[in-house]
């Protein structure tokens, strides 16, 4: 089963289309990219870009960047930041700008992010608000940003108030993910970008989460079945963006999986070392699938298949995972009631009714979460 229709041949990208009006733009995948970026973000328009990059992807691909810009006229700097999350911040934001306007990129030019969640979103960020906005192309490295954050245009960095609560919506010109820059990933990063495609199928596309049982190890393993991955979960992505841009509804499915996920996060204080993004949302997503059962909303067999795949390829599903414990139930309960998606007092979850079958669940009780979670701790 092939799940790509627009590629042209094993050495074309495939083109995943974001129509948005006026903001529309493309995702392009597959296997070498970055050799032919230039030519593809010149096709733009702009006369100069300034790339955005961290010291752990520069040094491997901004180079490469650069002379293929560079090859197609453009003048080009490169802007190079510490990796981290902590670089999602206001300095970091004012080095961006001043740097860009220190380059001299002008309304009509490009800033260029290059690197994974934090590089993107700092970076698409920065392009919305100097000058008011000008244009970005966004050059994912890692697999949680080809199959999300590069794609829908969500940018900002985090405030001492909490994680993304200062940015924007900018939608990228272009997107460029090089499936073969995976091939050097960590296998950790890869697992945990991996959680987010699996989330594509379970919030509606049980076809694609059965393909991706199927086909997981080629996914890892760099064939085309992860172009296919990849291109499937922008498609679903960008579905959804194109439905809800600004998520007043719809968009919101895409956390699936992420109140208890972000609750984690928020428990191992943001320590990567315990704990990253992909790994919450893959224990979320069981939780969440669980939680669903628990409620008699969703076939317990349904929530064992997820967690069963979630377990083959390695992530974890139990919140006895966390390395150095997940808190008690109250401290799990208090950090879901700081997230975002709180409102009333009520606790918004995305829920399922079996796999490829989620939906947006408002107003469910604490208590019946307080005793869902009491099981799981204690299981
Ligand atoms: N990562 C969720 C969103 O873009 O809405």
């Amino acid at each position: 089963m092939t799940l790509s229709s627009a590629r042209m041949d094993s050495h074309s990208p495939i083109t995943v289309p974001v129509p948005l009006g006026d903001r529309a733009y493309d995702i392009l995948v597959g296997r070498g990219l970055i050799e032919s970026a230039g030519t593809r973000i010149a096709a733009l328009g702009a006369r100069a870009a300034a790339i955005v990059t961290d010291e752990h992807v520069g040094p491997l691909y901004a180079s490469a960047l650069t002379a293929s810009l560079e090859a197609q006229g453009l003048r080009v700097c490169v802007i190079t930041l510490p990796p981290g999350e902590a670089t999602k911040s206001y300095a970091s934001l004012e080095w961006v700008c001043d740097a860009v306007l220190a380059a001299k990129i002008e309304r009509g030019d490009l800033v260029v992010a290059l690197g994974g969640g934090v590089i993107g979103d700092l970076a698409g960020f920065a392009a919305a608000v100097v000058r008011r906005g000008v244009r970005f192309v966004q050059v994912p490295t890692s697999l949680l940003s080809q199959v999300d954050s590069s794609v829908g245009g969500k940018t900002g960095i985090n405030s001492r108030h909490g994680k993304n609560l200062v940015g924007a919506f900018h939608q990228p010109s272009l997107v460029i993910a090089d499936t073969a820059l995976l091939d050097t990933l960590p296998l950790r990063e890869m697992r945990a970008g991996y959680a987010e495609v699996v989330k594509y199928g379970l919030i509606d596309d049980a076809r694609f989460f059965a393909w991706c049982e199927a086909n997981w190890q080629g996914v890892f393993a760099g064939g085309h079945e992860r172009d296919e991955a990849v291109a499937q979960s922008c498609r679903a992505k960008a579905a959804v963006v194109v439905r809800d841009e600004h998520e007043n509804g719809d968009r919101a499915l895409l956390n699936l999986g992420h109140t208890f996920g972000h609750a984690l996060e928020k428990i191992t204080a943001y320590d990567s070392a315990r704990l990253v993004h992909g790994e919450g949302v893959a224990i979320g997503l069981a939780l969440a699938f669980r939680f669903s059962a628990s409620l008699g909303l969703c076939p317990m067999a349904d929530a064992e298949r997820v967690e069963a795949h979630l377990k083959a390829v390695g992530l974890p599903t139990r919140l006895s995972q966390v390395p150095g414990g997940c808190g008690t139930v109250d401290e799990l309960l208090d950090a879901m009631a700081q997230d975002k998606k709180v409102k009333g007092g009520a606790l918004t979850f995305i829920l399922a009714r079996g796999i490829g079958q989620s939906f947006i669940a408002p107003g469910i009780a604490a208590d019946e979460v307080r005793r869902f979670l009491t099981g799981e701790i204690s299981a």
